[in-house]
């Protein structure tokens, strides 16, 4: 522990006891599209409007907000205000404000964060290669065809191919290292600043073209119209785990984006902003994805199946198809980077608190990413028959950072400020106007307490044993 008690301090004047002698976020803006930027990803594009569209639709969206609104946006108020509170890296702000003499022990969930970090973008950022590899396809006006089939034998050859999946996966994890060494202000910020603009712009052209296609009731009908009958106790879980994954929890994500929040920020609202946007970035995805699928009467499928395989095969019979296939991509291009630098920046914030230079931190954190990304770029190709536990490296990443590491993070970050804090301390530490009720901080120390524990870890069950 530091000499400085940092919860003795009212954390709403200073944003900290620690001083902020670290970069930060510049902008009351900035911080807001940066933290949209991390929101916003894949799961965006390829999960959320899918599993709406077959899981009851508008039923489903109840379920997903009182799930974010019970466990998520709570858990994502906690991990901000860790953060800024530390002004640190995840595993220094955990060990910062640990009640005395547990500081060891708490820094153990800063680090399980990083390791879900590293084993997260060892698979997002194959995905993401993929993407840029369409983009490119796209631009040059290659990736086009009408037949379903010939597009799934493109996929097959780009990711079975050692080459090109691991070139783009490499470049992909360069560009956004290099955004990183630029800095917080500087990189972060300034490329999310410009980029979550133009995302929306895309979405929005891409979002008013499907719904001037014939088959655009159909779609809308596919994602919206209300079916309870749907909603069992596995599709609630399913909506608790894309809230989760939503809003980039139990990585250290947000502990490290929240320790660069400006000191007069308010963390509940900036979270409630960030959680409507990114939600209106998931529906207009799915208005823009449906009614084109539908009019072309294509099975709505999800995940890689749906982005490069039915996704050009629709898009290629519209007029101006090829340009729509390239605007698309771009979207997801920029909503992919956005998510990758929060994710590559809990390593990197890590080293750089450490007191690693920010490139050479960046560098490090890519290559211990780049080195277990390595089987996962391999397992659609050479390395499709390697299992452990029957799941290739890809599965086994994916279950091991969203299945194990995050929430087992989720419910220690919850119970950490839930319980080790005081209702003041927590009051003092979400910022906002001066003497604000503390009802909001009781309600929020409730659901962190009892609520989010209990939800998450049915949840982390439920994924082992199902
Ligand atoms: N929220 C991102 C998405 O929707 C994924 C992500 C998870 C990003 C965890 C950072 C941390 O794709």
């Amino acid at each position: 522990m530091s000499a400085v008690d940092p919860l003795s301090v009212p954390a709403a004047a200073a944003g900290s006891a620690f001083a902020p002698a670290r970069e930060a976020f510049a902008t009351r803006l900035g911080v807001l599209l940066a933290t949209l930027g991390s929101a916003v990803g894949l799961g965006n594009i390829w999960k959320f409007p899918t599993l709406t569209g077959a899981n009851g639709g508008a039923a489903f969206l109840c379920v997903y907000l009182l799930a974010t609104f019970a466990v998520a946006l709570p858990v994502m108020i906690a991990e901000l205000a860790i953060g800024r509170r530390a002004r640190a890296d995840a595993v220094t702000s955990f060990e910062r404000l640990a009640p005395d003499g547990s500081g060891r022990r708490w820094r153990w969930v800063g680090g399980a964060g990083v390791l879900a970090a590293v084993l997260l973008l060892a698979f997002y950022s194959e995905v993401a290669g993929w993407v840029f590899a369409y983009l490119a396809d796209a631009v040059s006006g290659t990736a086009l065809s009408t037949d379903a089939a010939a597009n799934a034998a493109r996929f097959g050859a780009l990711s079975a191919d050692p080459l090109r999946a691991l070139g783009w996966q490499w470049l992909v994890l360069a560009g956004t290292a290099l955004i990183l060494a630029c800095g917080v202000t500087r990189g972060i910020e300034a490329v999310t600043r410009r980029l979550m603009p133009v995302l929306f712009l895309l979405l929005a052209l891409l979002a008013v073209r499907a719904l001037l296609l014939p088959g655009a009731a159909e779609g809308l009908k596919f994602l919206f119209a209300p079916d309870f009958s749907k909603l069992t106790a596995g599709v609630v879980l399913t909506a608790l785990g894309l809230a989760f994954f939503k809003l980039s929890l139990g990585i250290g994500a947000m502990v490290t984006y929240g320790s660069y929040f400006r000191a007069d920020q308010d963390i509940p609202r900036t979270a409630l902003r960030v959680m409507l946007a990114d939600l209106s970035v998931s529906l207009l995805a799915g208005i823009a994805i449906f009614p084109a699928v539908f009019s072309f009467g294509v099975e709505p499928s999800a995940g890689p199946a749906l982005v490069f395989m039915t996704l050009p095969a629709v898009f290629a019979q519209l007029p101006f198809g090829g340009l729509l296939l390239a605007l698309f991509f771009a979207l997801m291009a920029i909503a992919a980077t956005g998510a990758m630098l929060s994710i590559l920046e809990v390593p990197v914030a890590w080293l750089v608190q450490r007191g690693w230079p920010r490139p050479r931190a960046a560098l490090l954190a890519t290559l211990a990413v780049a080195l277990p990304g390595v089987p996962a770029a391999l397992s659609q190709g050479v390395l499709a028959d390697a299992t452990l536990f029957g799941r290739t490296a890809f599965e086994l990443y994916d279950f091991a950072s969203s299945g194990v590491l995050m929430p087992l993070v989720a419910i220690a970050t919850a119970l950490f400020v839930g319980r080790a804090w005081t209702r003041t301390q927590f009051a003092d530490a979400l910022g906002g106007p001066a003497g604000r009720p503390s009802r909001l901080a009781f309600a929020l120390r409730v659901l962190l307490r009892w609520v989010a524990p209990v939800a998450i870890a049915v949840v982390l069950v439920q994924g082992w044993i199902g």
